[in-house]
């Protein structure tokens, strides 16, 4: 992704193999608390807040057939090489210090151009819709790609709820700012908070989630807890983190990385390997756990479900 840093090392420099080894290095130490404690307190920017209860367990949950039926990355691989810049840049940052993120109580604010504006407490979220596992290939536009088993339920139920009027033709998403809980946003990084946004038709699509847990456990905080989206026909970066917000508008909201970089970065962000970004191939990806490339699919291999969201647009254009 693009960043401000100098200290950050792109990953169009490190070789697969080289980004293996430094990532089998970080995991050992992201999998034990008292390493990832040691870690936190080598950072200057680290506070002293400990997350207050420990969040309840996931139950009831049910398979779905929106399933890929392909070999899981390991629970290890998708909870210790995250991008949550709140945490900091490199990939093992959010794991040694997502632990200053408190998840209850948590709310999120639905409002905007709604009939039946309402702010919903994350337990309440939890019992709204049947939860499902559902295994989800995730591209990130960086090239490399996981297979999640996800815990969550349709972004379509909380949409239901709240009655859009006809003037809600996009939904924009907001992370939590807090700079004392989310210690990168005392820096100039990105703009904060981290918005995301999506057309209405998409946000009602059945394959758009709001994630709460994977592998069968809450969400770790590394990786968006206590809510975050996961759109898998979209890049990662669309998937945002630790939502509070969710506004219906009128107009294509702002979102975080097309600020950042226009020209990189379009509000449809779909996976399409015929549009190249400046410096990651889209033609192929590195599954994490694997050295062999794969070919990208259009729209992550999710074409037959969602492409008729898009006919009639130069996808060329609207990236
Ligand atoms: N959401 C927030 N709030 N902040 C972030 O930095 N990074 C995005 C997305 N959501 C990000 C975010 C990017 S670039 C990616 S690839 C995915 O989260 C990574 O999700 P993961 O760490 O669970 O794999």
């Amino acid at each position: 992704m693009l960043i401000k840093k100098t200290s950050d090392i792109k990953s169009s420099e490190i070789t697969d193999e080289k980004l293996y080894h430094k990532r089998r290095q970080f995991m050992v130490g992201a999998a034990t608390a008292a390493t990832g404690a040691l870690l936190a307190a080598c950072k200057k920017s680290a506070p002293p807040n400990v997350a207050t209860a420990p969040p309840p367990k996931l139950e009831g949950i049910v398979k779905s057939s929106f399933t890929v039926d392909e070999p899981q990355t390991s629970l290890k691989d998708i909870t210790s090489y995250n991008n949550f810049y709140e945490f900091g840049t490199d990939k093992s940052d959010p794991a040694a210090n997502a632990h200053t993120l408190i998840t209850r109580p948590w709310t999120v604010a639905v409002e905007g151009e709604v009939m039946k504006p309402k702010t919903f407490d994350i337990d309440e979220l939890l019992r709204l819709a049947p939860l499902e596992e559902r295994v989800y290939r995730f591209r990130c536009v960086e090239a490399w790609s996981m297979v999640i088993p996800w815990i969550g339920f349709p972004l379509n139920e909380i949409i239901k709820r709240v009655e859009p009027t006809s003037k809600a033709k996009f939904v924009q998403f907001t992370t939590l700012l807090d700079p004392r809980q989310m210690p990168e946003q005392r820096y100039g990084t990105l703009e904060w908070p981290y918005v995301e946004g999506l057309r209405m038709d998409e946000a009602m699509h059945p394959l758009a989630i709001l994630a709460v847990g994977l592998y069968g456990q809450v969400l770790p905080n590394q990786n968006g807890a206590p809510i975050r989206l996961v759109v898998p026909w979209k890049y990662g970066f669309k998937s945002i983190k630790s939502v509070v917000k969710i506004q219906f508008v009128e107009t294509q909201p702002r979102t975080t990385w097309n600020l950042m970089g226009p020209d990189e970065y379009g509000f449809y962000s779909n996976v399409n390997p015929e549009v190249n970004h400046p410096r990651w191939s889209q033609g192929s990806e590195r599954r994490i756990g694997e050295f062999k490339r794969r070919t990208t699919l259009p729209f992550n291999g999710y074409a037959d479900q969602v492409a008729s969201l898009y006919s009639g647009m130069d996808l060329r254009k609207e990236y």
